[in-house]
């Protein structure tokens, strides 16, 4: 029997969480205890608790309840946090999800006192360091004992950043083991597809039909805290509604809820919360949003996972981010990095209406990342 430390925190590690939980459920209850941590990154109820309600994720072991605040203390809060209970409870392995604070936290809090870090959603890079998540990625990848890959890309810029991905024998963090096995996220979605049209009215509560509407979310610091880009996206936003006559369906983040009334110009600000062209929801469910990309025509998104369903459920997307780490979506043709560019997200938009994507490759996996996972950690 092995025990790890799970460390959530932000929505879309508590989601990710439900693959590996799940798997352990069905799979591994004899050979693997798992402890879940909460850092309370997010906290809201429809940030936090739906998820981990409605995906059956057992509830948390501990919960820091750190809270929102600048990146420094936030972390700091974590650090002490989670360095005690790793203390407390002197697992075998510690697990963290992809590159938030959360993540960065708990890497630095189990290296130093040696305990295993197993990095899920390793390898991931966007080679731009103003992003608060490229450094978070990069320090945990080199602290970590066990990096496990979703796409290829992610092995290759492991190999390019001198990580030996083919030796196989005792791991450490000096020589880690390092494997490519699909993403969690695509487990997720394969599995709870099954089930969301059950649990969900939301197409039917906004009057939505399939095909009928573009689905966006936009979550990034750069994006919502620079005001001429906010302004720049909604405008952008707007026209999509007048060219295709699809209105924008948009679950707001709290941090761009926060800064809608700030950032956007009263004229605009009055034209978006009026409803005619985008209409605004709060964070919806899990099973709400697989219903959302299932039936929109199309994604705009800013949103790494979001990004990823999109091409799970075979929606083109257009990436309102300057560059991605998922660049085999854009390979594949299925997806268009665009910034905040009104021409260059127009273009994108005619040129997915006139030509939908059609392949789709398997480039996430099987949808049994999270058993592979499990395999390996034993
Ligand atoms: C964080 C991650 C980002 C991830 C995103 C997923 C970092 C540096 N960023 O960004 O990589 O893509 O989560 O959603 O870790 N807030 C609330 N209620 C909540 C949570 C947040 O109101 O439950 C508000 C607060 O005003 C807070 C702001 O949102 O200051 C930003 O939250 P924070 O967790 O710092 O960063 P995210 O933008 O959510
Ligand atoms: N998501 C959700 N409800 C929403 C918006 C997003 O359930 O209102 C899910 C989405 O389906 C995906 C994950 O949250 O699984 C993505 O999280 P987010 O966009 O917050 O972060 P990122 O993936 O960019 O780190």
């Amino acid at each position: 029997m092995i025990k790890i430390v799970t460390l959530i925190g932000a929505r879309p590690q508590i989601i990710k969480a439900a693959a590996l939980s799940r798997t352990i459920k069905q799979q591994f209850s004899t050979r693997i205890t798992e402890v879940i941590v909460h850092t309370g990154q997010h906290y809201d109820a429809n940030m936090s608790k739906v998820f981990i309600d409605q995906l059956a994720i057992p509830q948390p072991d501990y919960n820091l309840n750190v809270g929102s605040g600048s990146h420094g203390k936030q972390t700091a809060r974590m650090l002490e946090g989670v360095e005690d209970i790793l203390l407390n409870e002197k697992p075998d392995y510690l697990l963290v999800y992809g590159d938030t604070n959360s993540t960065l936290a708990g890497a630095l809090a189990a290296v130093k006192i040696h305990v295993p870090v197993v990095h899920v959603e390793a390898g991931l890079r966007s080679f731009n360091k103003s992003m608060p998540e490229e450094i978070n990625r990069i320090a945990c990848d080199h602290v970590s004992t066990l990096l496990f890959t979703p796409t290829l890309a992610g092995l290759k810029n492991l190999q390019h950043e001198g990580f030996n991905t083919d030796f196989r024998g005792n791991y450490t963090s000096d020589k880690p083991g390092v494997f490519h096995c699909g993403d969690v996220m695509y487990d997720n979605s394969l599995y709870f597809s099954k089930f969301s049209a059950n649990h969900s009215t939301v197409c039917h509560d906004y009057h939505r039909v399939p095909d009928g509407f573009i689905l966006c979310t936009i979550h990034r610091d750069n994006n919502t805290d620079e005001p001429g880009k906010l302004e720049a996206l909604f405008s952008t936003l707007v026209r999509v509604f007048e060219i295709t006559g699809k209105k924008v369906v948009l679950p707001l983040h709290p941090r761009t809820a926060n800064v809608l009334e700030r950032n956007l110009s009263s004229a605009l600000y009055r034209k978006v919360r009026q409803g005619s062209a985008i209409t605004l929801l709060p964070p919806v469910s899990f099973f709400d949003m697989i219903e959302l990309e299932r039936n929109c025509s199309l994604v705009m998104t800013d949103s790494g996972g979001v990004q990823k369903e999109a091409y799970f459920f075979r929606k083109p997307v257009i990436i309102l981010r300057n560059e991605t780490e998922w660049v085999e979506i854009v390979e594949a043709g299925a997806g268009r990095v665009c910034g905040t560019r009104h021409e260059d997200i127009l273009a994108a938009l005619e040129t997915f209406t006139q030509t939908p994507p059609v392949e789709f490759p398997d480039i996430f996996g099987d949808g049994k990342a999270a058993e592979f996972i499990c395999n390996t950690m034993l």
